[in-house]
């Protein structure tokens, strides 16, 4: 038989792989950064934002985030509108990654704002009570080189500005990682579309439900007390007592977050936690 045979099996055992490798390999790469993947929007990195970058690798950031929204239904929802391959065509190299310690940062950019990713940065314990994210307020003491990254955008052939440069001889680590982190995923317009239209009047279902504002004070502490203060006195997000708001207002400011304010959205929590937030804010017991 043919396992007696060592060279016609090596040609056998050669031809079975390579149909693998074909299939899963090959083919998808003939249609990966070719004409029909290119995104008009989509950018180069600048040059802060790629000295970001390279320290998003230099710390091994990749290790614990990943940076590619897979399309699934549970991603899309935690995450945002799945990756698209035109949206990789500047990354030198991919930063998909592989491990899940924290969430993926592919949509990342202008979910917060600059401020949060300050703070977040430089003590992630500070915004998020159980992360173990190491801290990085260390960045702040490192300037950056302009000379040496002026040489890195020649390099990658990425375009650049003599003001661009001159101005990076103010800036820190830490401006550049946050700089990095809000370009991430934002060059296609998706926060938009991904807004729920609501149609119809919306009910809130818990009015007057004391178990409800108990559930709905303890996902503030969880989601919202970094950025709106413990007693709801406001820091990053402005303060949030005396809420003179419709519970269907309030409901969609939590669902759909505010554009290009900074307020995030909340729609994954799911219809019923974000009704309880209504009714906690509208309950006016911030204790
Ligand atoms: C040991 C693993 C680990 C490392 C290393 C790490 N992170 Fe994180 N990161 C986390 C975890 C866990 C969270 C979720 C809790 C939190 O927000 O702090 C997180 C959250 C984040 C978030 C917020 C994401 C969101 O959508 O809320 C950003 C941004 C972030 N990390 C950036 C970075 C950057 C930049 C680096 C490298 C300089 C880094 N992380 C290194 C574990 C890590
Ligand atoms: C990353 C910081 C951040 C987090 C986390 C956050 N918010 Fe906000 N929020 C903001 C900012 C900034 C604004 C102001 C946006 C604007 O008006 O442009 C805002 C505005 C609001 C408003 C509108 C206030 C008004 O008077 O118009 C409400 C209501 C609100 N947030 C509720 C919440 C709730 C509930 C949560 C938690 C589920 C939450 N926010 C989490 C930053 C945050």
């Amino acid at each position: 038989m043919w396992e007696k045979k060592p060279i016609l099996l090596l040609v056998l055992a050669t031809a079975a792989i390579m149909v693998g490798t074909t299939v899963t390999m090959i083919v998808p790469f003939m249609s990966v950064n070719t004409d029909a993947d290119k995104i008009a929007s989509v950018k180069p990195y600048t040059p802060i934002q790629q000295e970001g970058r390279d320290l998003y690798i230099r710390e091994g950031c990749n290790n614990c985030h990943t940076q590619t929204v897979r399309p699934l239904v549970s991603e899309v929802l935690r995450y945002g509108e799945y990756s698209k391959s035109g949206e990789f065509v500047y990354d030198r190299p991919f930063l998909w990654g592989s491990k899940r310690t924290g969430p993926d940062l592919a949509r990342v950019g202008g979910k917060y704002p600059d401020a949060w990713h300050y703070k977040h940065m430089d003590s992630p314990r500070a915004m998020i009570p159980g992360s173990n994210m190491p801290d990085y307020g260390w960045y702040k003491k490192n300037p950056l080189d302009p000379k040496m990254i002026q040489r890195k955008m020649e390099v990658l052939g990425f375009p650049y500005t003599t003001e661009q440069i001159s101005a990076l001889a103010d800036k820190n680590e830490m401006d550049a990682i946050v700089a990095y982190l809000q370009k991430l995923g934002s060059d296609i317009p998706w926060r938009k579309a991904a807004k729920t239209t609501i149609v119809g009047e919306l009910k809130n279902p818990f009015v007057g439900n004391k178990s409800a504002i108990e559930a709905g004070e303890e996902l503030f502490e969880n989601n919202c007390e970094a950025c709106h203060g413990e007693n709801l006195e406001g820091g990053i997000g402005p303060e949030l007592t005396d809420i003179d708001m419709d519970d269907s207002d309030l409901y969609q400011i939590i669902y759909n977050g505010i554009d290009d304010g900074g307020m995030p959205a909340f729609g994954s929590l799911g219809t019923n936690k974000v009704w309880q937030l209504v009714n906690f804010l509208k309950s006016g017991d911030s204790d």
